[in-house]
């Protein structure tokens, strides 16, 4: 098949690249470079340089390529900075994502996997969260990030659009090739700042609240190995060759970390300490997030096949050693 990556020279686009190139399909990767790297895209993949909010860079990349699907990766993506500018949130992630939707109806592009995020949930009322929880993000980000989940359904009876929106829990590890991984700046994710710190790259990791109600007082979180992730998202688009509708599916491995616990494998993985100190609650934090991916397993046949938070630490680990980007 052959697919539009917009956002494909990001963290979990470029992971997708290689993904579907290694399983034999065509690629076009779309990106504005605003926070991917260009070093992520292999240089034999062709690459068009552009934002999803450009109609005429669209319509032209339409009208050459004869797309079967497009997955969709770009976004604002970081909580603090959607409460202080939710302006850029709308404009970027729904208005662009509507110029983008507009664009694939008249090229007659009707299958969609758009990457959505566990922050539509809000806080959690449950334990694991499954597909019926209710959704209240507390959030601009999560806020975006649900309307057009709310679109999709929307073009899905109104157009034809068939959808899957992926509700990623922790994205986290590399590829182990360890040639592409997480480079965000500034970086906010808590793999990638404890491995710097042990690197002496940043000064001690801050762990965000040791009072949460959970089992060592610090936040719980699911983590996925962004591999798994890619494997989710052509399972998802096979899954619309047979499924007409708006679909979403929650990612994760069902198992929650909490942040002690990162720390205690990242010092197992990489065999040196975490420098790190306690410092007050991150706004906008809930304490537990953890998947239920069960709907994943069963509808799309979804099996993540690195699972062990040491093996996603140790992926993570190998990148930050030597990162090209
Ligand atoms: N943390 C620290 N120190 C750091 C970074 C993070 O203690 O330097 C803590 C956070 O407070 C949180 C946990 O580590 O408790 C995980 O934080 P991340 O920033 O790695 O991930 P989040 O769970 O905050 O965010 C992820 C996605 C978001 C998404 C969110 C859903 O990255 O895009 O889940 O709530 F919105």
């Amino acid at each position: 098949m052959k697919f539009l990556i917009c956002g494909g020279a990001g963290y979990v686009g470029s992971h997708m690249v290689r993904y579907l190139v290694a399983n034999g399909h065509e690629v076009v990767v779309y990106d504005d470079l605003s926070t991917g790297h260009r070093e992520a895209v292999d240089v034999d993949v062709p690459f068009v340089h552009g934002d999803i909010g450009d109609a005429v860079t669209l319509w032209r990349l339409f009208a050459t390529h004869k797309f079967d699907a497009v997955i969709h990766f770009c976004a604002r993506s970081l909580v603090g900075e959607s409460v202080i500018d939710p302006y850029q949130y709308y404009r970027n992630n729904v208005g662009n994502t509507l110029v983008l939707l507009a664009a694939m109806r008249e090229a007659g592009i009707h299958r969609l996997v758009f990457s959505s995020t566990a922050a539509v949930f809000g806080h959690p009322r449950s334990d694991t969260i499954d597909e019926s929880h209710p959704t209240d993000p507390i959030n601009p980000y999560g806020q975006s990030k649900l309307m057009i989940e709310r679109v999709l359904a929307d073009a899905a009876r109104a157009y034809g659009l068939r959808s899957v929106a992926l509700r990623y829990f922790n994205a986290a590890g590399a590829d182990p090739s360890a040639s592409i991984g997480e480079a965000h700046n500034p970086e906010t994710h808590l793999i990638p700042n404890v491995l710097k710190a042990v690197l002496g790259q940043s000064a001690a990791l801050k762990v965000f609240g040791d009072d949460y109600d959970t089992r060592d007082g610090t936040c719980v979180r699911d983590y996925v190995h962004v591999n798994d992730l890619a494997s989710a998202h052509l399972l998802a688009v096979q899954f619309l060759e047979e499924n007409e509708g708006a679909f979403t599916f929650n990612l994760g491995n069902g198992e929650g970390f909490s942040v002690r616990e990162v720390i205690a494998a990242a010092e197992r993985v990489t065999g040196r300490l975490v420098p790190h100190a306690f410092a007050p609650r991150r706004p906008g934090d809930p304490a537990t997030l953890v998947a239920s991916s069960l709907q994943a397993r069963k509808r799309l046949g979804w099996q993540p096949r690195i699972t062990v938070l040491d093996d996603i630490l140790a992926s993570a680990w190998q990148w930050h050693l030597q990162p090209r980007f």
